[in-house]
């Protein structure tokens, strides 16, 4: 329960953040009580939010309070909270057919989403055309690929890595490497898989080129367990988030993706992106592998696909995706509702040119957090690519109490990785939007370090 007083106008803002007492409001609390009487407490709630509509950028709660929203529901919200484009084709198809079962029959929209983001796959050297399968979750999408790559290489093993975020089910979390809470208790989970260090861009050796860096930190790591635990012609796959989320909005340095296309090429593997949080033009491109020219043979979606309707899936080069079918399958994957709002989704992205807004603010916000670095030693580290930003703070601590105090000023925002903040709010954000966000996220740090310095020569 906090009493904050506002600290940020947004006049800029015809209708900005209100917060009309102590949060959380009455009928929060009321809310947030019943709810814990008959919730699981795996469910990790980060702060008492109780969202009843969404409008663009902003969520309103059921008292009323309208906060600006900096992680639309984790990287979801693509073209914001409930776009009227998106809404109308929801309630179209609602009204037509709400399931058909897209395993068994031909589901509506099932193939326009799949044609659609067969002509979105990334363009490579190779040539052929890709298929897809639909999914209702991103876990989902991990495991089928996880599933793909071992039926059509016939090997078993997989390699991901550290900091590495896939999902929930068993094949998902055992390359998940991201919390030791996500495996804890869970064992065993699938054998065969083996996790390397994932680079940091912002951790390269002053005195080497990023790429020769990039391109060493892949090499040396694989000459390492090819040569030692793991034989190549025993890897199915390599799967990789093109920047982790989970794990602290954390990006690779150049030349590092190009060198494991190369080894997969060498040694018959097949590389899976995780594109389930990168992907629908977060970072600024359709999918992020595109920032390094590299085609993966098969690509998991979810996330951003459709702004909130559950839908996800697995996109593999047509010559991979051959499996029998009932090999693989699933009731609601592809259900009419999801691909109705992905397909309306993908066209706003496209039609509105939200690729080329997410660069710009992303950059804008950037540039503004570097100019905090340079003001506040809290602040540690800047980096992201678009609208996937990711601010590394001294400590855990300082994150959680970054994201908490931001709450109580009306603006939503994530922890991840061991101590960062995330920002992944939606691509349609406006200017002034992120210049409110930006201002807010300033105050709160400027005040703790000013707490911390009052703290420091109190003794
Ligand atoms: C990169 C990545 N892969 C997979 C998943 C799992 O997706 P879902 O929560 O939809 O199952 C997530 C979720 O955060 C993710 O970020």
């Amino acid at each position: 329960m906090s009493t904050t007083t506002h600290i940020i106008d947004s006049p800029a803002l015809e209708n900005g953040i209100e917060i009309h007492g102590p949060l959380p409001g009455p009928k929060a609390a009321a809310h947030i009580e019943r709810d814990e009487k008959v919730t699981s407490n795996c469910l990790g709630r980060v702060y008492p939010l109780v969202p009843e509509r969404g409008e663009g950028c902003f969520l309103i709660d059921v008292d009323g309070n309208r906060f600006l929203d900096f992680f639309a529901g984790i990287a979801v919200c693509a073209t914001g909270h409930s776009h009227p484009a998106v809404v109308k084709a929801v309630q179209e198809q609602v009204a037509r057919l709400i399931h058909a079962g897209g395993s068994d029959v031909y589901s509506p929209g099932y193939a326009e989403l799949c044609e659609k983001l067969v002509a979105l796959a990334p363009k490579g050297s190779y040539g052929d055309g890709w298929q897809v399968f639909l999914t209702n979750s991103g876990t989902e999408a991990v495991e089928g690929a996880l599933k793909l790559a071992r039926y059509h290489t016939g090997r078993q093993r997989i390699i991901g890595f550290r900091g590495g975020f896939h999902g929930r089910t068993m094949g998902a979390l055992s390359v998940t490497a991201s919390k030791a809470i996500q495996r804890r208790g869970f064992g065993p989970l699938l054998s065969g898989v083996v996790h390397l260090t994932f680079p940091n861009k912002s951790h390269r050796p002053k005195d080497m080129d990023e790429t020769t860096w990039g391109r060493q930190m892949a090499a040396r790591q694989f000459a390492e367990i090819f040569d030692t635990t793991t034989p190549p012609e025993e890897v199915a796959a390599i799967l990789v988030e093109p920047i982790q989320g989970e794990g602290g909005y954390v990006v690779p340095p150049d030349g590092f993706f190009q060198e494991i296309r190369e080894i997969c090429d060498r040694h018959g593997i097949l590389l899976i992106a995780d594109e389930v949080q990168t992907g629908f033009g977060r970072t600024g491109k359709m999918f992020a592998v595109e920032h390094w020219h590299v085609q993966p043979d098969v690509i998991c979606m979810a996330k951003g696909i459709s702004s909130g309707v559950p839908v996800g899936g697995f996109m593999a080069r047509s010559h991979l995706m051959q499996w029998p079918p009932a090999a693989h399958g699933s009731t609601w994957g592809g259900n009419p509702l999801g691909c109705a709002a992905a397909l309306a989704n993908i066209q706003i992205i496209e039609s509105e040119d939200l690729m080329a807004n997410t660069v710009e603010q992303g950059e804008y916000l950037m540039e503004r957090f570097r100019e905090l670095q340079d003001e506040c030693d809290l602040l540690v580290d800047v980096r992201g690519l678009g609208l996937m930003i990711g601010l590394e703070v001294a400590d855990k601590s300082t994150a959680l109490d970054w994201m908490e105090r931001c709450f109580y000023q009306g603006l939503l925002i994530l922890t991840a990785g061991a101590k960062a903040i995330r920002l992944c709010p939606p691509l349609i954000l406006s200017r002034a939007e992120a210049e409110l966000g930006f201002q807010i996220m300033r105050e709160v740090l400027l005040e703790m370090a000013q707490t911390k310095r009052v703290e420091v020569v109190g003794g």
